[in-house]
C-alpha cells in the first residue's frame, strides 16, 4: 500500500528535509514538475490554489496527477491550495485530492477555528491524511513577480507562539501555515526569514510547520527553516516564471511558430530546472530507493 502524505511529512521531520509542494496550472507545467521528480528519485508534493483549480478543473487535476503516480511510481501527492471556504475545500476533497490546506485568515478567529474543525472532521471521514490550517494573512499579494512594488515586512503580524499552539489544539489540524516573514510572490526587497520566531513556534507547536511564498526567499533562510522543522515549503512564482521564460524564448526566436509542443517543449525544461533547484535545495532527492 502507498504511505501517506503524512508518512512523508514524519520522515522529513525525522531527517531534516522537506517537500516542496509546487503549484501548477496547466499539463505542461505539471509535466515540468513530475520530471524534475522523477530525475532526482524525489517523492513529489503538488498543489492547486482555487484560481488554478477553477482554471484546471478539480477532477481533471485529480486524474492527471493519478495518471503521472501510476506511469512514473512515485508518491506523488495533490494538494488543495488556499481553500477559502468549507464549500471549496469539500469539493476539492470529494474530488479525489490527497491533502487541503483550509486558508480561513479572511475570517473572525473563532469562525475560522469552528470551519477548521468541520474541515479536519470531513477529511478524517475521507482518510485524507494533512489537513493545513492557517491564521493571520501571509503578507503579499499573491503569486507572481512584483518589482515595482513594496510588501510591508512587519514582524507584527508573525505567528505568534502561543495562539498557534492554542490554533493546533483547538482544530487537530495536522499542519499549520506559519507567518515568519515569508511573503507570496516576488519582490525587490528580498524578505529574511526570522528563524528564532520559527524556533520559539517550533517548540510549543505539536504539528508540522509549512512555509508559503518560497519564491524568492534567500536560499540559506529556507535551509535554516527546514533545518528548524519545517516540512514543506509551497513554490508558485518560480515555476510561473519560469514557464513564461520558455514561451517568450520560443516566440521571440521563431515567432511564426503555431505547433504546440514546440512552443511549449522549452517551456517544460525551464519549470524542470526550477524544479530541480528546489528539490536539491530542500534535500528531497534521493529519498526513493
Ligand atoms: P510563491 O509564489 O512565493 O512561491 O508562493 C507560493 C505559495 O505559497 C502558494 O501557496
Amino acid at each position: 500500500m502507498q504511505k501517506d502524505l503524512s508518512y512523508w511529512f514524519q520522515k522529513a521531520t525525522k531527517e531534516h528535509w522537506a517537500l516542496a509542494q509546487f503549484n501548477f496550472s496547466c499539463a505542461e507545467q505539471l509535466k515540468g514538475i513530475v520530471q524534475a521528480a522523477v530525475a532526482l528519485r524525489s517523492p513529489l508534493l503538488l498543489g492547486t490554489s482555487e484560481g488554478d483549480s477553477n482554471f484546471f478543473g478539480l477532477a481533471q487535476a485529480v486524474a492527471m496527477v493519478g495518471a503521472w503516480r501510476r506511469t512514473t511510481g512515485l508518491p506523488i501527492f495533490l494538494n488543495f491550495d488556499h481553500g477559502k471556504s468549507f464549500e471549496t475545500v469539500a469539493a476539492a476533497i470529494e474530488a479525489g485530492y490527497d491533502a487541503v490546506h483550509f486558508d480561513g485568515s479572511h475570517f473572525p478567529l473563532e469562525e475560522n477555528i469552528a470551519i477548521t474543525k468541520k474541515v479536519v472532521a470531513l477529511a478524517k471521514k475521507n482518510k485524507i491524511s494533512v489537513v493545513e490550517g492557517e491564521f493571520g494573512e501571509i503578507p503579499g499579494k499573491h503569486s507572481d513577480i512584483h518589482l515595482n512594488e513594496e510588501v510591508t515586512l512587519d514582524p507584527s503580524v508573525y505567528t505568534d507562539p502561543e495562539e498557534a499552539h492554542a490554533f493546533v489544539e483547538q482544530t487537530k489540524v495536522s499542519s499549520l501555515a506559519i507567518i515568519i516573514g515569508n511573503v507570496h510572490g516576488v519582490y525587490a526587497k528580498v524578505p529574511r526569514l526570522d528563524l528564532m520566531r520559527l524556533q520559539k513556534i517550533q517548540k510549543r507547536v505539536e504539528s508540522f510547520l509549512v512555509l508559503h511564498g518560497g519564491s524568492g526567499t534567500p536560499e540559506e533562510d529556507m535551509k535554516g527553516a527546514i533545518r528548524l522543522g519545517v516540512v514543506k515549503i509551497n513554490i508558485s512564482t518560480d515555476l510561473r516564471a519560469a514557464f513564461v521564460q520558455g514561451l517568450r524564448d520560443v516566440l521571440s526566436e521563431h515567432p511564426e511558430e503555431v505547433t504546440p509542443s514546440k512552443l511549449l517543449g522549452p517551456s517544460v525544461e525551464l519549470v524542470q530546472k526550477a524544479a530541480e533547484k528546489n528539490i536539491l535545495l530542500f534535500g528531497s532527492a534521493g529519498k526513493i530507493c
